[in-house]
């Protein structure tokens, strides 16, 4: 389904509106479609759109709390009430007891993350729903049912699926009918052990990086993981052979980030060649080769977290968002903090999440109004708050 939304352009001009035929997921939860934004938000400038949000949130108070991913540009995370990574933002929505409703400026899978881990009279709602995730989207659940499908006929037993909290609800719920659990970059090796523990292979869903660069760290030899190719036709087992799945104590599907795609060990070896004592951090979407050339990795909150810990003077070189890189170079200024790739890329759907946007659904709310709300179907929110259970559990 392809539908036509209002976003604004990728550029820097903030009043621009762009008009942009963005992909609508399958696997994403109703309503697929948003309300079109009324024209006049996007005749305003920045500074009378911070000062509509500003005064939205004075009149909401109590009533609403916003949550920003640590990749949303400067002119959303400043409103934001709690900012963190995806495991962080998880961990405080099923945390909250009271009713405020929740606008999170994230993405799709966020959303439906929190949606799922609170109660059903709180309004979980997404400022633009064209904000996916290109990750998520590349496990579409009816191709993972089919992969699992091939498993089974070719007797490939004793498999426990994982899918990174990078995916739909759906696919979640899948992998909560199937004793399987959800992780994040930050708790995947907790979760691969205990997966590891219950059977004898683990599925991957949707990044291999991550599922490979975790694996790797606990020990499992490369030869031991394969890559499940889902773009292969039904019958192909993913293009490899019996022997291979049989020997295979991780099945990685083939997905991965394109913003961290971008990273590769060439950067590393110059940041280092450039900036002699440069310590370099990178997130677990990178490849292999590139965590393994860097000084540490994890997820947003530990890059956070090292940069800010991080002595006076230090030198850093980073391997992710821009946003966030930039952040942190802004709020370390006695520190050198710069972005792995020379050619600045910005996760485009996290950019979604313009000030027009949250401008518009704040002051629906001031009216009453949850547009853009996500309602993950109770069915599937069932059987995905299992798995997210299961992750929150051990983390
Ligand atoms: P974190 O959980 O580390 O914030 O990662 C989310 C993400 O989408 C990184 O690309
Ligand atoms: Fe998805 Fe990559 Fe953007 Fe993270 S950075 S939200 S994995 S597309």
């Amino acid at each position: 389904m392809r539908e036509q939304v209002l976003v604004p352009p990728d550029s820097a001009c903030e009043t621009d509106v762009g008009l942009m035929t963005v992909p609508l997921s399958q696997e994403r939860a109703f309503p697929t479609w948003q309300r079109d934004i009324p024209r006049e938000y996007f005749q305003l400038d920045a500074a009378a759109l911070r000062e509509r949000i500003a005064a939205a949130r004075r009149t909401l108070g109590d009533r609403c709390v916003v949550l920003g991913h640590h990749y949303q540009r400067e002119d959303i995370i400043q409103f934001a009430d709690v900012r963190g990574d995806s495991l962080k933002l998880a961990q405080w929505a099923a945390a909250q007891p009271q009713a405020e409703d929740i606008v999170f400026c994230g993405v799709h899978f966020m959303a439906e993350a929190a949606d799922i881990l609170t109660p059903p009279h709180r309004a979980v709602i997404l400022p633009n729903l064209a904000a996916g995730c290109s990750m998520a989207d590349m496990a579409a659940t009816r191709d993972v049912e089919s992969a699992w499908e091939e498993l089974v006929e070719a007797g490939i037993g004793g498999v426990v699926p994982v899918t990174y909290i990078n995916s739909a609800a759906s696919l979640k719920a899948f992998v909560g009918r199937h004793d399987g659990s959800v992780c994040t970059s930050t708790n995947a090796a907790k979760v691969l052990r205990w997966a590891s523990e219950r059977g004898e292979r683990v599925f991957f869903f949707p990044d291999q990086h991550l599922g490979r660069n975790t694996a790797h760290a606990m020990g499992i030899p490369l030869d031991q993981m394969v890559v499940w190719d889902y773009t292969l036709p039904f019958g192909s087992l993913g293009g490899l052979t019996l022997e291979q799945l049989e020997r295979a104590r991780v099945i990685l599907w083939k997905g991965y980030c394109s913003v961290h795609g971008r990273f590769t060990v060439e950067q590393v070896r110059q940041a280092r060649a450039r900036h002699p004592g440069v310590r370099v951090v990178v997130h677990p979407e990178c490849e292999l080769e590139v965590v393994q050339a860097a000084d540490a990795y994890g997820s947003t909150e530990l890059i956070a977290r090292y940069v800010h810990e991080a002595p006076a003077g230090s030198v850093i070189g980073v391997g992710t968002e821009i946003n966030l890189v930039s952040r942190l170079a802004h709020e370390n200024p006695d520190k050198t903090v710069f972005c792995l790739d020379p050619v600045v890329c910005p996760c485009s759907t996290m950019y979604r999440i313009h000030p027009a946007y949250l401008a518009w659904v704040l002051e629906e709310l001031v009216r009453g109004n949850a547009v853009n709300r996500i309602i993950v179907p109770e069915e599937t929110a069932h059987w995905a708050r299992v798995a997210l259970e299961r992750m929150l559990a051990s983390a």
